[in-house]
């Protein structure tokens, strides 16, 4: 059985030019996603994780290479255009939450949609049904300074899925949380994958967590230098 490549990056080489410094922050960088599957991509610090998952999420433009998603080549497409491609497929989640302070879990969860041109859900109504399947039924009205790490993630796990998007994109999503909340945001993300058969790119520098994926991409110094297939991974 062959699935299909969703996410295809092609030879994709970041520079950036520091003064009269050019540095290599990806140097050639090839790999596909499949529909439904989670990919974690694993990597000392400073190794382009977070470069490359900006590049994936149309945040960040490669120097060279392609970038294909869903059949489209988005690598020379206009900034509208990737804008619009951003905001309807891709759900991003970062390691410091960037929840809105002054609003409560319910308001972070339905702004984007509000905000959305898609029409296909009511805001709060939604947001409230994504913040109950995440556990957080009983904290809607809470802002983000009367929540617990692990339930801050989780708020933003919600905001990420808000308008039901292809694809989730963490960047270190457990980096600044305990081990139980770490499990906590884990279990969320595979329940998540296997209700609504979102396609996961995980980023970490944490093998273990890594290899809860279904595959591990290993990252060093821009370059992916190791490619393991879990059989059988583990949920
Ligand atoms: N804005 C920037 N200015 C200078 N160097 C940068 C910048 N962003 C990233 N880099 C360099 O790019 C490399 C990769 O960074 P990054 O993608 O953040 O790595 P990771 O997420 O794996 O820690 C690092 O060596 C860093 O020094
Ligand atoms: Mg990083």
């Amino acid at each position: 059985m062959t699935r299909k490549a969703v996410i295809s990056v092609q030879d994709v080489t970041k520079d950036l030019k520091l003064g009269p410094h050019t540095i290599h922050v990806l140097r050639g960088v090839s790999f596909d996603v499949h529909e439904g599957e989670m990919v974690s991509i694993v990597g000392p610090s400073g190794s382009g994780k977070s470069t490359l998952l900006g590049i994936v999420g149309g945040l960040d433009t490669a120097t060279s290479g392609k970038l294909i998603i869903d059949d489209v080549d988005v690598t020379r497409m206009s900034e509208g255009k990737l804008t619009e491609i951003r905001n309807s497929k891709i759900g991003f989640i970062f390691q410091f939450f960037n929840l809105i302070p002054t609003l409560t879990a319910l308001e972070n969860v339905a702004l984007p949609i509000e905000f959305s041109r898609n029409r296909q859900f009511r805001p709060r109504k939604r947001a409230k049904e994504l913040l109950e399947l995440l556990g957080l039924g009983d904290r809607l009205g809470h802002l983000p300074t009367q929540l617990s790490g692990g339930q801050q993630q989780r708020v933003a796990i919600a905001r990420a899925l808000a308008n039901n998007p292809a694809f989730l994109l963490a960047d270190e999503p457990t980096g600044n949380l305990d081990s139980e909340s770490s499990e906590n945001v884990l279990r969320a993300l595979q329940s998540i994958r296997r209700t609504a058969n979102t396609t996961i790119v995980l980023v970490t520098h944490d093998a273990e967590l890594a290899d809860r994926g279904d595959r591990v991409l290993t990252l060093v110094d821009g370059e992916i230098v190791d490619e393991k297939i879990n059989t059988v991974p583990a949920l």
